[in-house]
């Protein structure tokens, strides 16, 4: 590992949930797990790192989904608020603050930073025609409208997105338009908004995202970033840029801050992402630091701004919220935009609206001490360069043939025997033979392949990796048959067994980000307490002497009948 990299601070974020409904598997896997490893692995590095989050309550997302309950937008957000916070805690994703865009702190935040922009004439001012609902009096921004795709002929296009065919569409594109709030043909009336001239930014942005070179330096090197985050930026900017309302004529958000403009809002993908920042400020009051020092160029240094996200967020996080962090001035940019790809369920997209999904909440409150088990097949499987399937049958098999069979089982057989033939009390070792070597040297590989792994945001190799450990582990004690050595050699099998030991050890501690309940079990059963990443001397992590406790099992087989049940829920469930 390069030394600089060892040494680098970081503001880790996950995308903000919109508190319209529960979390299913597929964000899990693609955004708020591997943000968590990533963070949990910095940690155990002693960095100094930041893990920002917390729900997104403005937007269409929340009216329409309080128009269809028939409650305030207001009631919806405080509902999944709390659910999606809960179930992320149960999962142990580790975020040091989960905030709220509702919050006072982020309406100022928010305010403060749309009129900085615009006192600087940042924005264009623009009126323009837009659909208006005579029987609601009422402005159609974006998912308040739809009709047909010009492109596809899908007919419940929406006036922002065709969900058919994927094109970016205004309002104005459809055919056939239809308020989604009256049902009626709307009538066009002129409006007034400020636009982001996006169109100015492309020289800069392309240099940016292809090479890495801001302001003339070298800031991050464009290999890192994933060939699906470069290629989709490219694309957007090579297609031309165009201006793009950042205000809306809605009711629920962060008002206008400039006189003469009520009934106005900000853009939700304005304000969401400045809820990072408002994050940070809460944790910083709270914790009596300093906010500046995370996101502050003069302040943050060579800190490091990495965005975890789904790639629908990709323009946002990587070409619109970058706009605005520079067009305000004083702030870093992002150095990462690790974004997945869509995980789907038993062979369909996961959908809310059909009910084809498996809920986090829900699979806790099924499974509440399968958390990590969760963790370690939805890390299996990410989506991280490709579109991924979650299915039970998987779930089945990871757990019974890599957790128990791998991992679990090895575990098992070295702490049974130290019980075993030496009463609970680790060995101590002889001379170490080639075979002996030649695992510690295996060790040594392994941990940095992890290492690297981690910090290039490949999280599926780098617990995969965690897992080889596992089977070189059951492939020494394969090989050095300790249960017939003990009759012809018992002095050589304490050597094997406090290197067993050893193994059992670096397990507990590389598994530590990945499965941190597991670890943590494993490391009391060891009788250790080490949530470094190796820092201290590696070929002694159980000294002879230390005392070991009952072997315990860490994780259970999943039987048939689960995952039969589980599957016909999804069926029976579905609408
Ligand atoms: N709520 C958005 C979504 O679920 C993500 C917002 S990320 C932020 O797609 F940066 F805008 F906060
Ligand atoms: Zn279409």
């Amino acid at each position: 590992m390069k030394n600089n990299q060892s040494k680098s601070e970081y503001t880790v974020t996950a995308a903000l949930p919109y508190a319209n409904g529960p979390i299913h598997l597929g964000h899990v896997s693609g955004v708020y797990l591997p943000a968590d490893i990533f963070v949990r692995y910095l940690r155990m590095q002693q960095r100094d790192v930041l893990f920002l989050c917390g729900s997104d309550e403005h937007g269409a997302a929340i009216t329409l989904r309080a128009k269809k309950e028939g409650v305030s937008p207001k009631q919806i957000v405080d509902k999944y608020h709390h659910v999606i916070k809960n179930s992320f805690n149960e999962l142990g994703i580790s975020f040091d603050v989960f905030h709220r865009t509702s919050e006072q702190l982020h309406h100022d935040t928010a305010q403060e930073f749309f009129k900085k922009l615009w006192e600087d004439e940042k924005f264009v001012e623009k009126k323009s025609e837009q659909y208006f609902d005579q029987k609601n009096q009422q402005f159609l921004a974006d998912r308040y409208i739809t009709g047909t795709c010009p492109k596809c002929q899908y007919n419940e296009a929406y006036g922002d997105q065709c969900e058919s065919c994927g094109a970016d569409l205004s309002p104005m594109d459809l055919i056939s338009p239809k308020s989604t709030l009256s049902g009626e043909v709307p009538i066009i009336k002129e409006t007034k908004h400020w636009y982001l001239p996006m169109n100015r930014h492309e020289d800069w942005l392309k240099k940016w995202v292809k090479d890495g070179v801001l302001d003339g330096k070298s800031v991050h090197d464009p290999k890192e970033w994933r060939n699906q985050v470069v290629g989709q930026c490219l694309s957007w900017i090579d297609g031309g840029l165009k201006p793009r309302a950042m205000t809306r004529d809605l009711d629920w958000g962060v008002k206008v801050p400039i006189k003469g403009n009520e009934g106005k809002v900000l853009y939700v993908w304005l304000d969401a992402p400045i809820g990072y920042i408002s994050a940070t400020k809460q944790w910083a009051i709270e914790n009596k630091k300093d906010w500046k020092k995370y996101w502050c160029k003069e302040e943050a240094g060579d800190r490091k701004l990495v965005h975890f996200i789904g790639k629908d967020n990709i323009v946002f996080h990587a070409i619109i919220f970058p706009i605005l962090l520079k067009d305000h001035g004083g702030f870093i940019l992002p150095h990462n935009v690790p974004s997945s790809e869509f995980l789907n369920l038993e062979g369909r997209k996961f959908s809310t609206s059909k009910n084809w999904a498996v809920w986090l909440h829900e699979y806790m409150e099924r499974y509440p001490d399968k958390g990590d088990e969760l963790r370690y097949v939805l890390t299996s499987i990410a989506p991280e360069s490709k579109d991924a399937e979650f299915t039970w049958k998987e779930y089945q098999a990871r757990i019974n043939n890599e957790l128990v069979a791998i991992f679990g089982n090895f575990v098992n057989r070295t702490i049974v025997l130290v019980n075993k033939y030496y009463d609970g009390v680790a060995p101590y070792r002889s001379a170490l033979t080639e075979k002996d070597l030649d695992l510690l040297k295996l060790l040594e590989e392994s941990k940095l392949k992890i290492a690297s792994n981690i910090e290039a945001y490949k999280i599926r190799e780098a617990q995969s990796e965690v897992m080889n450990i596992a089977r070189l582990g059951n492939k020494y004690l394969a090989e050095q048959e300790p249960w017939k050595q003990i009759k012809v050699d018992p002095k050589r099998v304490e050597t094997i067994m406090s290197l067993s030991l050893h193994v059992c050890a670096v397990l507990s501690i590389a598994f530590h980000p990945f499965l941190p309940k597991k670890a943590y079990q494993l490391q009391e059963i060891l009788g250790i307490n080490e949530d470094f990443w190796f820092t201290q001397d590696a070929e002694t992590l159980i000294p002879g002497g230390q005392a070991i406790k009952k072997p315990e099992m860490l994780f259970q087989k999943i039987e048939d009948e689960l995952i039969d049940k589980e599957i016909e829920r999804l069926h029976v469930s579905e609408k």
